[in-house]
């Protein structure tokens, strides 16, 4: 049988979009869309979809061998508000559902895995511009602790057993396909759709707060250049840095603004401020541009204006 592509959180955030884009890359019947709930299926249908809960390795291992995987994207995980308001369940399912995914792939000879880290690596120690790839890891997020934990497991796996594990540290990311989902940058997806549906968006953030941002078409490029980079290219193996765009809300309000000239924005923060304040506001990832060639292509008002027009069409027929 022809090897597949299992994809873990394929009805999340990066997964709704990832999934079609490795499908149209390799082919439909390559990429399995593993989801937890059934209820997440019906986006996925043009290829295998399988139901499975990350924290059974014995239901992975068994997926692993049906499809004959030789290579796993885990994305399944809770983003960083999910995971502040139950750092347990953030904890097992972020935790667990790794080192269940990195020793299925050691003990069935799986010879590759993506995993996706965050600037929620970061903590409020980190220098808040340009944070470098090497800047000291102390997140006060059970979201940030799970990513730093996982990244050195990834490493670990590559050093002990030459798995070939691959990371990158994502900014907040900016779907026009997936829903918000739980994360604190996810104001910047909501205020668009709200722009178009009400005309007037209540941000959860204060108007000066500044983070590192990347429009989704971007973050599956970057995911692919990373997975099929040569070995020899790939030096990091815990996360690298990855980086396109820094704004504030006061700035994307502005900018969508400059489109919808009515659109009213109130900032009225929550416990997602403290969360925001905790990360860098923009990251350094020159070492990913070094050693496989990273370049981002959107900007802010490249992405706002694609990202309008996008919903508005599928919003408004
Ligand atoms: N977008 C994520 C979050 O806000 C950060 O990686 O949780």
């Amino acid at each position: 049988m022809a090897s597949r592509i299992l994809v873990t959180g394929s009805a999340g955030q990066i997964g709704a979009e990832l999934v079609p884009y490795l499908r149209q890359r390799f082919g439909n019947d390559r990429v399995v869309a593993a989801i937890h709930k059934a209820a997440g299926a019906a986006l996925l249908r043009a290829g295998p979809v399988e139901v499975v809960d990350v924290s059974s390795a014995e239901a992975l291992a068994k997926l692993v061998k049906e499809y004959a995987v030789d290579t796993i994207y885990h994305l399944a995980a809770l983003l960083s508000a999910t995971g502040e308001n139950n750092p347990q369940l953030a904890w097992q399912v972020n935790m667990d559902g790794l080192r269940n995914v990195l020793e299925v792939a050691r003990t069935n000879g799986v010879p590759k895995v993506f995993w996706p880290s965050s600037i929620g690596v970061f903590g409020p120690d980190a220098p808040k511009e340009m944070a470098p790839q090497n800047a000291a890891l102390n997140p006060t997020t059970m979201y940030g602790v799970t990513k730093v934990a996982g990244e050195l497991l990834c490493n670990y796996y590559f050093l002990k057993y030459g798995l070939d594990v691959r990371c990158l540290r994502y900014p907040g990311l900016i779907s026009s396909e997936a829903p918000p989902g739980g994360g604190t940058t996810d104001y910047a997806v909501e205020i668009f759709y709200e722009a178009l549906r009400t005309g007037s968006y209540s941000c959860f953030l204060r108007e000066d707060t500044v983070l590192p941002m990347m429009y989704m078409p971007d973050a599956l490029r970057a995911t692919v250049m990373l997975m099929e980079a040569p070995r020899t290219e790939v030096r990091l193996h815990s996360g690298y840095n990855l980086s396109a765009i820094s704004f504030s809300a006061g700035e994307i309000a502005g900018e969508i603004r400059s489109r919808i000239p009515s659109f009213k924005v109130t900032y009225k923060p929550d416990s997602r401020q403290r969360i925001a304040d905790s990360w860098p506001q923009s990251i350094d990832d020159s070492v990913a541009r070094r050693d496989w060639g990273w370049r981002h292509e959107y900007d802010l008002s490249k992405m706002t204006s694609d990202m309008l027009s996008k919903l508005d069409k599928r919003m408004n027929g």
